[in-house]
């Protein structure tokens, strides 16, 4: 098989205009209590309208009281519809396609913002983990009525799904704990309640981590029986890799994917057209960005165009903090976000 960047691709039941993917990357731009904004809107409606095939939004947390930042979305019913519907008709007038990443912040829960300690798997009873699916559930629900093409759920980079999986946070004794079918349980009954609430036309991703399980070729075929669209890999170390510019993750998974037929994306590493075509010719259908778009927004339009495209992006990863110290989200950016301002306060260093 061989997958051309720019050509029309399925995924599930979506239609792409290309294999493209904008990975899920925090906006950090919603309101002081997580609902969305105009700004938030925008930036689906820019990263389609400049040629992404498949955009992933920044991970929204299901439950309230968990949130991973203070500029991080919170998807409930408390969640601004029409805000959220305008995003989807926009991304739809472009051409583009839009999943929402559904989270739970896990041991990534952020005490200063939430008041809380941060909850890992071994926190919760029986009765909190079926009310945790629901809550899934229901934030899959939000985004179908709102006309989003499907929900992606979070399993990676140490936020509860991934803490669920990985044997080193999840020490629980009961069925949700032990062998890798067990510390699975969890996610399997949110795929499956997704699935069986949304129907077959609504995507259903997964984002995973290659390092996180201990075994990521029976991870992929779990995935693949709880009858995902597709699965983003990524890996718990990915904001270690400062300034590498090849694909992060790709031996892993090449190993690991034998007998599993669902699209696997990898995520990592890919600042050129040149590069994101390497990923095509390793007999991957989809490749996903993050950084290269938040640097330029256009890099995808900008590939389309010139095949010797190369990401301004310096991958340095300051992109992680530089939100908290000025108004805008890459170093190299000059024009202020007034909405970073009014969530992160006065500028000044903090961690
Ligand atoms: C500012 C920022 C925010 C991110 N937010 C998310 C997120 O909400 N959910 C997620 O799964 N990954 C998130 N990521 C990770 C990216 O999706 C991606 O996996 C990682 O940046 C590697 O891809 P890249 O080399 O193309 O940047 C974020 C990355 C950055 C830089």
């Amino acid at each position: 098989m061989h997958y051309k960047l720019f050509e029309t691709a399925r995924l599930g039941p979506l239609h792409l205009k290309n294999r493209t993917v904008r990975s899920a990357t925090n906006e950090h731009l919603s309101t002081l209590d997580g609902q969305i904004t105009p700004a938030w809107v925008q930036v689906q409606r820019e990263l389609a309208e400049r040629e992404v095939g498949l955009i992933i939004t920044g991970h929204m947390t299901v439950d309230r009281s968990q949130r991973a930042d203070e500029g991080q979305v919170v998807l409930d019913r408390r969640i601004d519809h029409s805000l959220l519907r305008q995003a989807a008709e926009e991304v739809h007038r472009a051409g583009g396609r839009i999943v929402a990443q559904i989270s739970h912040s896990g041991l990534k829960g952020m005490e200063r913002v939430n008041g809380c300690r941060p909850k890992g798997p071994d926190d919760f009873t029986e009765e909190e983990l079926d009310q945790l699916v629901e809550q899934f559930i229901d934030g899959a629900r939000i985004c179908q009525a709102a006309g989003l093409d499907g929900v992606q759920v979070h399993h990676a980079h140490g936020y509860l799904l991934s803490n669920f999986l990985n044997p080193q946070e999840n020490h629980r004794t009961d069925s949700y704990g032990g062998c890798l079918e067990n510390r699975f349980r969890l996610p399997a009954r949110i795929l499956a309640g997704v699935r069986a609430a949304c129907g077959p036309e609504f995507a259903l991703l997964v984002k995973v981590d290659s390092n996180g399980c201990g075994d990521l070729r029976a991870l992929l075929r779990l995935c693949q029986g709880a009858g995902v669209d597709g699965i983003e890999i990524s890996g718990l170390d990915f904001a270690t890799r400062a300034g590498e510019k090849k694909p992060f993750f790709l031996h892993e998974i090449m190993e690991a994917r034998e007998d599993v037929e669902v699209p696997l994306i990898p995520v990592g590493g890919v600042f050129s057209r040149k590069t994101a075509e390497q990923v095509l010719e390793a007999g991957f259908p989809f490749v996903s960005f993050s950084r290269s778009l938040i640097c330029q927004p256009d890099f995808i339009s900008r590939m389309k165009e010139n095949p010797e495209a190369e990401s301004r992006c310096f991958a340095c990863n300051g992109c992680y903090k530089i939100y908290r110290q000025r108004p805008v989200r890459c170093v190299q950016h000059t024009q202020p976000l007034k909405q970073l301002e009014i969530v992160f306060g006065p500028y000044h260093q903090k961690d």
